[in-house]
């Protein structure tokens, strides 16, 4: 039996990014009244001054649709080439059926194969590991990794811990081969007897056995913060390691955009130099999950900020609980 259905690669590369950011920005004032908030509170404790919240139509698989359409553009690669669509979400609230055929067939590709993935907030970049072992061993020559989330669906507005976090985008690249590796071994890993710091307030199957309010979503913050606090730069140190990568070699770090604060402690745990671009995306979007690396990705390419070829160390972290960071070359 053969091993492969496409030629494996030596490596693998991120070709292009794109994103997709809703049209209507929310500022901190409009989401502290229901929660007796502010927007000094919410700049001090996440760094957070906006978020976008999605309107009609702007649904997870539209918004996914733009982000990849570009990155596509971006890349130089035509839907046709495309093997294999891959999307982190957790936000698609139709697991049947998932969402990314449908934006495998709206992008245009010729009937790529195509799948969800839910490892919440570091979604991305777990998918990102998936996309290069494919292309690595064979089983595709082109992928479109998106990253694309609606959490509004899953807000409370009247939720102290949640509500003034979590925004709404999507984010895209597309991997392709490449005769270097270009994406670092990803580091990785779960601890799902702590899956009750970020839940459902209730099961879904209350509501379908008597009438019970819509589900949404609970987070044990400051438990949530420790952990991500506590493991995120050994992670981010291992990632390094296993890619070769020295520390002052990174032109990027771009962790998941959970909160400024946990940013800001991570990169400095890391002992970044000062030519380390850091993201700080969270300022515009708040917390998109999901989406939030590509998100980021795009905001630094897009203001000529890191260079082509660089390296970036992307890290998420998130419900599950889970982790994964890796190394990339810039496009
Ligand atoms: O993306 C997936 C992973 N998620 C994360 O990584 C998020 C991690 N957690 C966080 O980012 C932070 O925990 C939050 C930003 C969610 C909260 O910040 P915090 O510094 O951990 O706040 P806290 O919950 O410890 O609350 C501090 C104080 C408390 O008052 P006292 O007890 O000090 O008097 C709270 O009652 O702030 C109060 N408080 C608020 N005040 C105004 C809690 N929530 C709010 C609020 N507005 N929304």
């Amino acid at each position: 039996m053969r091993n492969s259905s496409a030629d494996p690669s030596p490596g693998s590369r991120i070709l292009g990014v794109g994103a997709y950011r809703p049209a209507r920005r929310v500022t901190n004032a409009e989401v502290a009244g229901p929660i007796d908030s502010s927007d000094e509170w919410i700049r001090r404790r996440s760094g957070i001054v906006s978020r976008r919240f999605a309107g009609e139509g702007e649904t997870v698989v539209a918004m996914a649709v733009e982000a990849s359409v570009k990155a596509l553009a971006q890349a130089g690669v035509a839907p046709e080439q495309v093997d294999v669509v891959v999307l982190a979400t957790m936000s698609h609230l139709n697991p049947v059926p998932a969402a990314a055929p449908q934006v495998s067939h709206l992008i245009g590709t010729r009937g790529a194969a195509a799948f969800d993935l839910d490892a919440a907030c570091s979604g991305f970049c777990h998918a990102l590991a998936v996309a290069d072992a494919l292309i690595r061993t064979g089983g595709a020559r082109h992928v479109v990794v998106a990253g694309s989330e609606r959490m509004t669906d899953l807000l409370d507005p009247a939720d102290r811990g949640t509500a003034f976090i979590f925004g709404d985008g999507a984010g895209a690249v597309v991997l392709g081969p490449a005769a270097q590796p270009g994406i670092g071994p990803v580091v990785w890993g779960s601890d799902g007897s702590q899956h009750e710091l970020i839940t459902l307030d209730r099961p879904w199957d209350d509501v379908r056995s008597r009438p019970a309010p819509w589900p949404t979503m609970r987070m044990a913050g400051p438990e949530v913060f420790r952990w991500a606090t506590g493991t995120v730069p050994e992670l981010c140190r291992r990632a390094l390691t296993v890619a070769g990568v020295d520390v002052t070699e990174l032109a990027a770090f771009v962790p998941h955009q959970a909160n400024g604060r946990i940013v800001d402690a991570t990169a400095k745990a890391l002992g970044l130099s000062e030519h380390t671009v850091v993201a700080r995306h969270v300022e515009e979007l708040g917390n998109t999950s999901a989406a939030s690396i590509p998100l980021a990705l795009d905001d630094l390419l897009a203001r000529g900020l890191v260079p082509s070829g660089g390296y970036a160390l992307l890290a998420g972290f998130g419900a599950g609980l889970t982790q994964a960071a890796l190394v990339a070359q810039l496009p």
